[in-house]
């Protein structure tokens, strides 16, 4: 089998030479883009598969609908899932500009600029095997290097966990709002408490908590269900002193939809986890631009 290669957007050089003009470059380079940003939003949790991606891209979907100018950064680096739950073709590039060594984000729907390691691999199937430092020079120049613009919202999808991408972005952006992600388990919410209490102690702005299949309707006999034992989204907004952004219902469409890159909110308007999720937009609406 032909060896795939792993691209290294010049990570190689800049750990070669270990320069410290290359890294106050970088920062240099992130101020200036968090400039021309209104509210940056990062999404976390502490346990994966909770609904992060979901729910950023939602978020984005739904700020862009209502006439926001959205970008979208997957600091995933190592299991991009950004493009496909927008539906964006992986084999779609930035486009580099020359003269200034940075490159555009690649154009979503509804005018969403989005960035992902997705857009830099061979194919959807190669994997990204980088360990810390790499992964934290990958996120300086999806910040820095990318040619972002004037925009409203920067909504950055992070993998789960309180180490590498997320302890860095937490780092580089001091004015950036939190948004923590879980679902009712037990076992998500202990991790979820050790994300809120990270970015406290880093003193960012926590918007709140957003509890993800939170509940079941059964198809068959509409019968609403608890997958999970509820009321733990409740009891870590009070111990925190954080707000509760609201509750999604475990829906077999938003499954489907994420896969199908048809953000829920925008396809089936009118169901329960796409209200809950508008009036979660709301708030955190109501939250920044108050
Ligand atoms: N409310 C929901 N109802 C049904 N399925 C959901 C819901 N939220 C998310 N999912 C599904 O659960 C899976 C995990 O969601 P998602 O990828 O958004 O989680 P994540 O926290 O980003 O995961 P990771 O930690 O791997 O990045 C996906 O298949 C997604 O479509
Ligand atoms: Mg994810």
């Amino acid at each position: 089998m032909e060896k795939e290669k792993i691209p290294d957007i010049n990570l190689k050089e800049i750990k070669k030479q270990g320069k410290q003009e290359i890294m106050d470059e970088m920062t240099k380079n992130i101020n200036e883009n968090m400039e021309k940003i209104k509210h940056v939003i990062i999404i976390i949790s502490g346990k994966g598969g909770v609904g992060k991606t979901t729910v950023s891209v939602n978020l984005a979907m739904n700020l862009a609908s209502i006439g926001h100018r959205v970008g979208i950064m997957d600091v995933d680096i190592t299991g991009p899932n950004v493009n496909k739950m927008l539906g964006i073709d992986s084999t779609k590039k930035p486009i580099v500009n020359t003269e200034l060594g940075k490159f555009y984000p690649v154009n979503g729907p509804l005018n969403i600029k989005v960035m992902s390691m997705a857009f830099l691999l061979e194919s959807s199937d190669s994997p990204v095997i980088w360990r810390g430092p790499m992964k934290m020079g990958a996120v300086r120049q999806f910040l820095g290097d990318v040619l972002w613009g004037d925009l409203d919202y920067l909504i950055c999808d992070l993998p789960p966990g309180t180490s590498d991408e997320t302890l860095d972005i937490l780092q580089l952006i001091p004015e950036e709002n939190v948004i923590i992600v879980s679902t009712p388990q037990e076992v998500a919410l202990m991790d979820a408490r050790k994300t809120i209490k990270m970015a406290q102690i880093m003193k960012r702005n926590v918007l709140g908590i957003i509890e993800n299949m939170s509940g079941f309707k059964c198809p068959h006999c509409s019968k609403e269900i608890d997958l999970y034992p509820p009321g733990g989204a409740e009891k870590a907004a009070i111990d925190f002193n954080i707000p509760l952004l609201g509750k999604i219902p475990f829906d077999i469409d938003v499954g489907i939809q994420g896969d199908q890159g048809l953000p829920f909110i925008i396809k089936n308007i009118e169901n329960k986890s796409a209200k809950s999720f508008k009036q979660i937009v709301d708030k955190i609406q109501m939250l920044l631009e108050k």
